[in-house]
């Protein structure tokens, strides 16, 4: 009987828990015994390990968060992090890892693999920051809560003629502030990978109040070049009137999971017990946006991630 175990790691994103309740059930369906992790690298490092059952994952395929919990692990940066957990893998006899999370989540499967343990990857981030796959889970939930809350700012930014700065997250990827422009109708995006142009920033804004227009909405990626403060200031400066800030924070990090993001998971959780029990090698899982993908866990890490930043104007001519 094989023994597999799964964690979750980094920040948490919608859609893990449905993906650790796919890859509980199928496992157990499949005949394997399934272990959870407590605290991702650190339950490992720790020894946190538990057994699941059929019943540990009822009830959070529609819950955000992990019901294994996360965490960043420093230690698990480092060789003598690394053995602890390769030790504690072997002590437990576990075949396989099945490991969910972001681009650091990844770097430490790479780890595991270079140490002749067999992991499987599934991509889980808000950030969608991973170039060998398209989407990662988390993504499609949290575009839904920035158009979401994007909707309620344009209200009352519309009731009281007033222009609106939304700060996402995303430190090094623009993918939320993209897409969530994008689908919020935003007047213009300002995401880490483009120099941003205020000049033009504010001239489209000033074009809107010459038509009476006078609720813009701009959306800024926590990483974009200029600050929240810096834009504000300057926003104001350019265009004579007073501009109001959000900044949407951890919430964009919870909430139900979208049914893109649950399928995808649920897809990807079970194509990584099909993996093992057919013994293939460690594989970073993607999603296309019909169907799974298959990438050598060994290269998906150097796989560049590609911005759309042509969307940065087509927002704008839109608006
Ligand atoms: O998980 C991704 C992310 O939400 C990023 O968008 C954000 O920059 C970062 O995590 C915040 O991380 P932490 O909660 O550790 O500060």
């Amino acid at each position: 009987m094989k023994r597999i175990c799964v964690l979750t790691s980094g920040g948490d994103a919608p859609g893990m828990n449905a993906a650790i309740r796919a890859v509980t059930r199928k496992g157990i369906r499949t005949g394997m015994e399934v272990y959870g992790i407590g605290h991702g690298y650190k339950g490992l490092i720790e020894g946190d390990i538990r057994l699941m059952n059929i019943a540990h994952v009822g009830d959070i395929i529609h819950r955000g968060g992990t019901v294994l919990k996360t965490a960043r692990c420093e230690e698990f940066k480092t060789d003598k992090g690394i053995d602890k957990a390769v030790e504690n893998i072997n002590k437990a006899k576990l075949d396989s890892i099945i490991a969910i999370g972001g681009d650091g989540t990844l770097k430490g499967a790479l780890e595991l693999v270079k140490r002749g343990i067999n992991v499987q990857f599934i991509p889980a981030t808000i950030d969608n920051d991973l170039g060998y796959c398209a989407y990662s889970i988390g993504f499609d939930t949290a575009v839904n809560t920035v158009v979401n809350a994007a909707n309620g700012i344009r209200e009352t930014g519309m009731s009281h003629d007033k222009t609106t700065i939304i700060e996402v997250m995303g430190r090094n990827c623009g993918d939320i502030a993209l897409m969530s422009g994008l689908a919020g109708g935003a007047d213009a995006v300002l995401i880490p990978e483009v120099k941003s142009d205020i000049a033009k920033i504010i001239d489209k804004i000033k074009e809107g109040i010459s038509r009476q227009k006078k609720n813009s909405i701009i959306i800024r990626a926590e990483g974009a070049d200029i600050s929240t403060e810096e834009l504000t200031e300057e926003i104001k400066m350019g265009i004579g009137e007073d501009v109001r800030t959000v900044i949407l924070g951890y919430l964009q990090r919870g909430g139900s999971p979208t049914a893109l993001d649950r399928n995808m998971a649920t897809l990807m959780g079970s194509e990584a017990v099909r993996l093992i029990s057919e013994d293939k090698p460690s594989t970073a899982i993607g999603f296309d946006g019909q169907k799974v993908t298959l990438v050598d866990l060994k290269i998906a890490d150097n796989i560049e991630n590609k911005v759309r930043a042509d969307l940065l104007e087509l927002v704008m001519t839109l608006a």
